[in-house]
């Protein structure tokens, strides 16, 4: 039995904090974070709102995207580096506010590679036959371990939530592999200590590692499954800085028209970036039935995976028409 995405939904919080917003509290301009990381906006979480509710309204959507009912669902993976508690994780009230009630819930911390991390978990439970529905939803508040006074870090990072249910499928590529690494020994270019509870990062360096480390583990997966970097329809790598994917793109020969760059609206938002510019990419128009899709993210850890899937076969194959793999114009998306 294979595996592939059967809905995708997302959630963001409604304040947004333009870069405007910042220039007021700190020595930036919009000039400078624009050119440095391509990012505009961010959305935070006020005081009040929980990255729970956030992230469960993001599997709702995901649920509603796939037809599928909560009580259908029999995995909720939460891919989180911000759970609203030291604990429990977020996945138990993901569960309760969805209805999932008879759901197994697991929180799992890969940093910005967690989403993938959690599909292909997932993939594997629906592959064995252990879960047929599985929810996985990365969902961040990184508003929440960001120091707001260093302008280094604090222009970069933003709040939100995207989830992808993956089930069976009878026809096509579905979920196909992945490619994961890691090199604990530069673990000390991007972390936050448990007392002080901020993101500290030696920005150049870890971009330097986040280009040749995506780069390669999207060279190695491709060359794995035999596919031509011109196949991919969509590149949706992790959205740190429109630089850094720009250059993973230029790398592999992905043309920019095939590749995402959400973070204009998103900033980075750790393991909730690549199924937000997913969503994105679908609302648009720009995600049809049976399009590949690469995926790439790298982050603390450092830890760093690629993967490869096709975009809802199911919905393919029960389309009229039959199209498929339409061609991809433009990925530039705001919610
Ligand atoms: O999600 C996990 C993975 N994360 C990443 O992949 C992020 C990787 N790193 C980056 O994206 C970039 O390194 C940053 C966006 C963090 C920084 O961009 P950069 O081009 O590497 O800038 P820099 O750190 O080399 O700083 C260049 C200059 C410095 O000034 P001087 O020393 O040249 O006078 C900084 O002090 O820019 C200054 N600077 C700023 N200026 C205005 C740093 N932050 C700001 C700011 N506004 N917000």
């Amino acid at each position: 039995m294979k595996a592939g995405i059967l809905g995708i939904g997302d959630a963001l919080p409604p304040r947004v904090v333009t870069n405007d917003d910042l220039v007021a509290q700190l020595d930036t301009s919009d000039e400078w974070i624009v050119r440095r990381t391509g990012i505009r906006e961010r959305r935070w979480l006020a005081a009040d709102e929980t990255l729970a509710d956030l992230a469960a309204s993001a599997c709702s959507a995901a649920l509603e995207d796939a037809g599928t009912a909560a009580s259908d669902v029999d995995q909720v993976i939460v891919a989180t580096i911000t759970p609203d508690q030291l604990t429990p994780g977020l996945a138990p009230a993901v569960a309760a506010k969805l209805g999932a009630e008879s759901a197994a819930v697991v929180d799992i911390n890969a940093a910005c590679t967690g989403f993938l991390y959690g599909l292909d978990h997932a993939a594997a439970l629906v592959e064995s036959g252990r879960a047929r529905n599985v929810l996985v939803v990365g969902a961040e508040a990184l508003s929440r371990i960001t120091d707001h006074d260093d302008r280094a870090t604090a222009v970069l990072f933003g709040d939100g939530a995207a989830a992808a249910l993956v089930g069976p499928i009878t026809e096509g590529l579905g979920i196909a592999g992945f490619e994961f690494g890691h090199d604990a020994s530069l673990a000390g270019l991007l972390f936050a200590e448990r007392e002080e509870r901020k993101l500290r990062m030696a920005g150049q360096e870890v971009y330097r590692h986040a280009v040749a480390r995506m780069t390669e583990a999207t060279e190695r997966l491709l060359a794995r499954s035999g596919v031509q970097a011109q196949d991919v329809d969509l590149f949706v790598a992790h959205q740190a800085n429109a630089r850094i994917i720009t250059a993973v793109a230029d790398a592999l020969g992905i043309p920019h028209e095939r590749v995402s760059f959400n973070v204009e609206w998103t900033a980075n938002t750790s393991a909730a970036s690549i199924p937000l510019g997913l969503a994105a990419a679908q609302r648009d128009g720009l995600l049809k039935p049976g399009a590949l899709v690469g995926m790439v993210a790298f982050g603390a850890g450092f830890v760093w995976g690629a993967g490869l899937t096709s975009w809802k076969d199911q919905a393919a194959l029960s389309s009229a028409s039959g199209e498929a793999r339409t061609s991809i114009t433009t990925t530039r998306s705001r919610q």
